[in-house]
């Protein structure tokens, strides 16, 4: 019988329930915390009572139950207030908060404040600070400054949390907690102090069993490094060389895991304490410091927060505009957005903070024009989201964010976008759980990898090689096909997809490459990116011929890697990729084919005439290694027609600029047309469907206004 997939186990999962009516949220399925009642959509806002005078809480309720908001999160920045000195604990103010909220149907999100400890604490335990990169102690002032591995401050933030967690966990309107804020988000994402270094050897020991495992695996002889003993073993500060490239990417690993098991004991808690609660955290996606796979791993859904506009700004001050363009930043947050789905193998995710407003800190992105705010709402939402949290309710008069604007303005009078939000929370209400909840429909995968991702910067080999814009590249130039696309780490299933890409896959595994080999096997179509699997999972460079552990899959032999600093080689194609010529970037892998058939070759290069990009039937499937680093025309149109002959569909072509999107549950799908130019841009139809926003049958062709929005329910 054909094994069941995880996506259609979900779908027969949510149909079975839908049919006998009996309709838990989805997060509810999973991992199943008793949940208690019906539960609210994630419709709201993040809320700052701490930061506001008790007389305008009541205020703040009515008109936030007015504008429609089902939920706040609070709390995550206010353990000064929740214990003013050490074992003191107050939560008189957060209760007579939460009072107000339930009495407005408002239900509450607890924070565990652990991202930003009070002075208290950091002047009697002053060692609970990061040392970052060279050596230096951070500083108590800002936030996320405090060391994962400290034992002193796990205790104490895991004292606070439970104290939250006992006062809380039986009272009306409190359904979840967000454990700390934005583990993947610091100023200094990697700590080097003693006690890192101590859990660093201990990770080690466990790791590796013995020295003579550990000194074979990072090859410890190179500048004899021999370990005798595992306090011996540094961190990778600065020391007059480099660091060994396996210490180096196993400190990474070390690093994402001692966050992971920070976040795992507050989890451990509140599992124990409020079994009928949820529990998440909320990260910026993209930002590789932390495994987030691992992160999410026992967490109830994935919350992301996603700040279009500011992330714009960011770019624009890397003064490097072209990176700037709308098309370019929202598909970043595409991309975002299905890691966040993918990371819990298409489980809805939700944005815990979303972009309100005006956005930055020192300098700030202007307001969005009138519909973005709606239209990145949406966004979120067409790529999977089941829930949106507008940061802020209010906006700060204090304090490093003072110009992060929010729902109201600095004189809590509306802000600009008031109404747009107000009008959009409206409007996914009426979607309502069947959409919000349904399942992403993606037939193809990009893979995204951390250790290939921790391994580059250690190592890159040309100074202008980094695994992030890689990977978007590859995601950005088959994304406009809109064939809807997972973004998955390694260890995730492959077997749902027709195609996966695997850009810049430096360490290869050797789980990885026998997941790989059997995805080809089956009838996969994989396709790789340059310097495939040059390393193996202990970052030495394999002992035999390149790509390594997949060569017989690729069907060629890296006869040379070539880092590119001047000139642009040219890369001509042929046979069923015969069309323009492209050019070759930064990288280029020298091919030679064995049983694999030749796609393109180098042309004004000194490898002229070899092998650039590469075919191989393997089994059942295909496998094919593109070692140029391609211009973007040539890698769209490379890499869209491996999709369209693995038989990958497009559902509807769309013009550019035009992002469309398909969700389906129960045998129904929606479709969501978002139209990221300013202007009014006409869609053909290619089957008629119903506008669930105003109810309207459609068939020919919509018009998307400038911003706009529409979701069709097809057939
Ligand atoms: C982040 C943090 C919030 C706040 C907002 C705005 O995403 O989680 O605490 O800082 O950005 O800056
Ligand atoms: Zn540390």
């Amino acid at each position: 019988m054909q094994a069941i997939k995880r996506r259609d186990f979900l779908h027969g999962a949510l149909a079975t329930v839908g049919a006998i009516g009996l309709r838990d949220p989805i997060w509810a399925l999973a991992n199943a915390p008793n949940a208690v009642g019906a539960l609210p959509l994630l419709l709201g806002a993040d809320y700052y009572p701490d930061q506001t005078p008790e007389s305008l809480w009541e205020e703040d309720a009515r008109m936030m139950a007015d504008f429609g908001i089902t939920n706040v999160r609070i709390a995550e920045f206010a353990w000064g207030l929740m214990e003013p000195s050490e074992g003191k604990f107050d939560f008189g103010w957060l209760r007579r908060s939460v009072e107000i909220l339930h009495k407005h149907n408002i239900a509450v999100i607890l924070g565990t404040p652990s991202a930003a400890p009070p002075p208290w604490l950091t002047a009697k335990y002053p060692d609970v600070v990061e040392v970052n990169a060279h050596g230096e102690p951070l500083h108590p002032g800002g936030r996320r400054f405090t060391c994962p591995t400290n034992k002193t401050y796990r205790k104490l933030s895991l004292a606070i949390a439970t104290e939250m967690a006992r006062t809380f966990a039986e009272t009306p309107g409190v359904i979840g907690w967000q454990i700390d804020n934005e583990f993947t988000l610091s100023d200094s994402p990697r700590c080097y102090c003693n006690f890192c270094r101590a859990g660093f050897q201990e990770w080690a020991r466990q790791k590796y069993g013995s020295l003579e495992k550990l000194n074979r695996a990072w090859g410890t002889a190179f500048w004899s490094q021999t370990y005798t003993d595992f306090a011996q073993i540094p961190v990778p500060l600065p020391s007059g060389g480099d660091p060994n490239p396996g210490l180096a990417l196993d400190y990474n690993r070390y690093q994402s895991y001692a966050n992971v098991s920070f976040l795992d004991e507050q989890w451990t808690m509140l599992r124990k304490v409020c079994p009928q609660h949820f529990v998440t955290t909320n990260n910026v996606g993209l930002i590789d410091y932390i495994n987030e796979r691992d992160l999410y791993a026992k967490l109830d859904f994935v919350a992301f927060d996603n700040y279009p506009g500011f992330f714009k700004m960011l770019m624009e001050q890397q003064a490097n505009s072209e990176a700037g363009s709308w098309d370019a930043i929202l598909t970043m947050i595409a991309m975002s957005h299905d890691l966040g789905r993918s990371l819990k193998d298409g489980k809805p995710f939700v944005i815990m903070e979303e972009q309100s407003g005006k956005a930055g800190q020192r300098t700030f992105s202007p307001q969005p024009e009138k519909g973005q705010l709606r239209l990145w709402t949406y966004q979120a939402v067409a790529h999977g989201a089941m829930g949106v949290n507008y940061f802020r309710w209010d906006t700060a008069t204090s304090g490093a964010e003072e110009y992060w604007h929010g729902i109201l303005q600095h004189d809590r009078s509306p802000s600009p976008g008031f109404d747009e939000m107000r009008q959009t929370l409206k409007e996914l209400k009426a979607l309502g759980r069947d959409v919000l909840e349904s399942q992403y429909v993606a037939d193809a995968a990009v893979i995204f990898d951390y250790d290939s991702s921790w391994a580059v910067p250690i190592q890159p080999g040309h100074f202008r090689l980094s695994y992030l814009p890689q990977v978007t590249a590859w995601y950005g130039t088959l994304s406009p096909s809109h064939t809807g696309i997972d973004v998955i780490v390694p260890g995730a299933d492959l077997s749902p997809y027709k195609i996966v890409v695997a850009p810049l896959p430096y360490v290869v595994s050797q789980a990885q490459a026998d997941r790989i080999r059997t995805f080809v096997k089956n009838g996969g179509t994989f396709v790789a990116g340059f310097r495939l699997g040059a390393k193996n999972e202990f970052s030495q460079i394999v002992r035999t011929p390149l790509p390594g552990l997949l060569r017989d899959v690729m069907g060629v032999t890296v006869e040379d890697y070539v880092p590119i600093y001047s000139g642009k080689p040219g890369v001509t194609f042929s046979g069923a990729l015969a069309g323009p010529d492209g050019t070759c970037g930064i990288w280029a892998d020298i091919l030679q084919p064995s049983s694999a058939e030749v796609l393109a070759t180098y042309t004004n290069f000194s490898h002229a005439g070899k092998a650039a990009i590469t075919r191989n039937s393997f089994g059942k499937g295909k496998a094919v290694y593109v070692g140029a680093d391609l211009d973007p025309t040539s890698l769209a149109r490379l890499l869209r027609s491996l999709a369209a002959s693995a038989g990958v569909q497009t559902p509807l072509e769309v013009p550019p600029g035009v992002e469309m999107t398909v969700r389906q549950a129960g045998g129904k799908r929606w479709m969501f047309l978002m139209n990221n130019k300013p202007d009014a841009q006409t869609v053909k139809l290619a089957k008629p469907g119903t506008d669930l926003l105003t109810g309207r049958a459609r068939s020919e062709s919509i018009e998307l206004s400038g911003y706009g929005v529409q979701v069709l329910q097809l057939g």
